[in-house]
């Protein structure tokens, strides 16, 4: 989580943390805590960060403030994969301890109830993965923290909004199976057995089998809804999504739709043999 480090004349150092790419280069880590931009969707983040305190959930950041538009919150320690993604981010290890963390949160999750109106960042799921559950919505490999292998914590809550808890799943798989081809991994994944790992993780979660097609499908459906998410944001000026439309993701994510496509019938019966 090294980053730049910015003296401010007469207040604590600011270190500029590397792993974002909405929000890049704006946030900041000052001693304990983390200052990250905020808006019309932090009090819905805030009430949620809140209710998981009460709970006794200990996997995501504490809201200490908000100061205008910035939320101040507390620095999880340990250490984010970020690419060129090092090979201890893909030990099988941390990938059961992602979902099991990925399944204590939606259990902390779910009696809470949003306050009604709340106003959420990214627009709903796709009617067919609509739902109560606050889900996180954006577990990349950037947003988890991992202390001794593990999954530790999740930070980044700026897409978590009401979900079928499924979405929240295919969204994690994608990034952590991952559920890319081959032509587009780093050379510490290139050779991980992608369909075994889906199989596991999914495992993990302890799904019924219609839960685990339907979380197939929906990585089908998420990557579509990436793809114009990412160019929506990329022609609207946005500097972090330009650079990665530039690099190549109209390719990289049509390759890893035909690769979900064409390994179907693979990922779904080794989801089931599990069991
Ligand atoms: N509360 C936190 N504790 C520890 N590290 C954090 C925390 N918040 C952010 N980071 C680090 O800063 C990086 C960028 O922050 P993030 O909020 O994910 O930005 P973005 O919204 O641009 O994705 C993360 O990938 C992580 O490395
Ligand atoms: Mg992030």
């Amino acid at each position: 989580m090294g980053g730049q480090t910015r003296g401010v004349e007469g207040e604590a150092e600011e270190q500029v943390l590397a792993g974002g790419l909405g929000n890049e280069g704006r946030v900041v880590r000052v001693g304990d805590t983390v200052r990250r931009p905020a808006g019309s969707w932090t009090p819905g983040v805030h009430a949620l960060l809140h209710h998981l305190e009460a709970v006794g959930f200990d996997g995501a950041p504490r809201v200490i403030a908000r100061d205008g538009d910035v939320e101040i919150l507390s620095f999880v320690p340990g250490v984010v994969a970020i690419p060129p993604y090092p090979d201890w981010s893909t030990s099988e290890d941390l990938l059961l301890s992602v979902a099991d963390l990925q399944r204590r949160y939606h259990d902390a999750v779910a009696e809470f109830r949003p306050q009604p109106g709340a106003i959420w960042l990214d627009g709903p799921a796709p009617i067919e993965y609509s739902g109560s559950l606050v889900c996180h919505n954006d577990l990349c490999l950037e947003n988890v923290v991992v202390r001794d292998g593990h999954a530790v914590g999740f930070i980044d809550f700026d897409f978590a909004r009401p979900v079928d808890r499924v979405w929240d799943i295919a969204i994690a798989l994608r990034h952590w199976g991952p559920m890319w081809d081959a032509a587009d991994l780093d050379v510490s994944r290139v050779d991980l057995d992608r369909v075994a790992r889906c199989a596991t993780f999914l495992g993990a979660h302890r799904l019924t089998d219609a839960e685990r097609e339907r979380t197939i499908d929906a990585l089908i459906t998420f990557g579509d809804r990436a793809l114009a998410s990412v160019r929506a944001q990329a022609e609207a000026g946005h500097t972090g999504h330009r650079r990665q439309w530039d690099a190549g993701y109209e390719g990289k994510n049509r390759r890893a739709q035909a690769w979900v496509i064409a390994n179907r019938a693979a990922l779904s019966s080794s989801a089931r043999s599990l069991g």
